[in-house]
């Protein structure tokens, strides 16, 4: 299968999942309760990923596949999972809903995000807004789109032009705090922000210059990897919050239009949220 192949059926299996995400929304009959009380499952999180793992068994049985349902709860046991997995030959990761509290609060805030990557190096990424029709793909090499049209990142130069995302993590006491602390640092200059509850719809917005930036400690492969390669090709860029470009292992994201990314890096250094006292 080639990437133009792989784009293809991560398409459809967005959309698929995505029409269940839409009809759901509000209405998951059990919720359950993963490493902490903050870090949610539904039953549609699990159809949804089995949707898309139903549709890889038919049309690509070789390519190995990292989904988040997949994984055991909490970061240590998902950091462990992306080392495992990371050097698989063609890899699929899965976040069947990015956004799963919205989506129990029937807050209609909730994507589709699917990265491939090929031997550790991102191949495709795309992430599927059902609640807007929107489809944000990316191939290495060849751009980003929304529904088709090309995507750039914005234009601001400085922090007090920027808006900039972040979220609240559901490790509360710790990664939560954290990201509190930057916020609290960049506050006074920054344009203002904005925290829609889904990372990968986040990194979206900043490829499509909607958003200059996002930052958000302790966020997993599957939260990151498309948006990730769809920041790059729209001429944004990111690393982890010290500065190290993106690869599949990063937690801790910084991804800006390129032009406020030393600023925001410097910021988050000197308030002492790029990360745990003890990395
Ligand atoms: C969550 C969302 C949220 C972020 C959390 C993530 P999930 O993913 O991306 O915006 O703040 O840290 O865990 O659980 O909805 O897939
Ligand atoms: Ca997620
Ligand atoms: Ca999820």
């Amino acid at each position: 299968m080639n990437s133009l192949q792989i784009e293809e059926q991560a398409i459809l299996a967005a959309r698929e999942a995505g029409a269940l995400i839409r009809q759901k929304c509000g209405r998951a009959a059990q919720t359950i309760v993963k490493s902490n009380d903050y870090d949610l499952v539904t039953e549609v999180d699990k159809a949804c990923e089995e949707l898309i793992r139903r549709r890889l068994a038919e049309q690509a049985p070789t390519h190995h596949i990292l989904g988040e349902e997949g994984v055991a709860p909490g970061s240590a046991a998902s950091a462990q999972a992306v080392e495992e997995s990371r050097d698989a030959e063609v890899l699929w990761i899965i976040d069947p809903i990015d956004g799963t509290t919205n989506f129990i609060h029937g807050f209609p805030n909730s994507v589709v995000s699917i990265g491939v990557a090929q031997r550790g190096e991102l191949l495709v990424g795309v992430i599927y807004d059902p609640f807007r029709d929107e489809m944000f793909t990316a191939r290495r090499g060849e751009g980003a789109f929304l529904n088709g049209e090309r995507l750039s990142v914005s234009k601001e130069a400085t922090l007090q032009e920027s808006v900039l995302a972040t979220g609240f993590p559901v490790d509360t006491k710790g990664a939560r705090a954290i990201n509190m602390r930057g916020m609290q640092a960049l506050a006074p200059t920054v344009r203002n922000f904005r925290a829609l509850g889904t990372a990968a719809l986040h990194l979206a917005y900043v490829a499509a210059g909607r958003l200059t930036g996002f930052w958000e400690m302790d966020l997993n492969a599957w939260d990151l990897s498309a948006g990730s390669l769809l920041i790059q090709e729209a001429g944004g860029r990111v690393t982890d919050t010290r500065g190290v470009e993106y690869h599949l292992g990063v937690r801790h994201i910084a991804a800006t239009n390129g032009l406020v990314h030393d600023d925001l890096l410097r910021v988050l250094v000197e308030s002492r949220a790029t990360g745990y006292e003890a990395e």
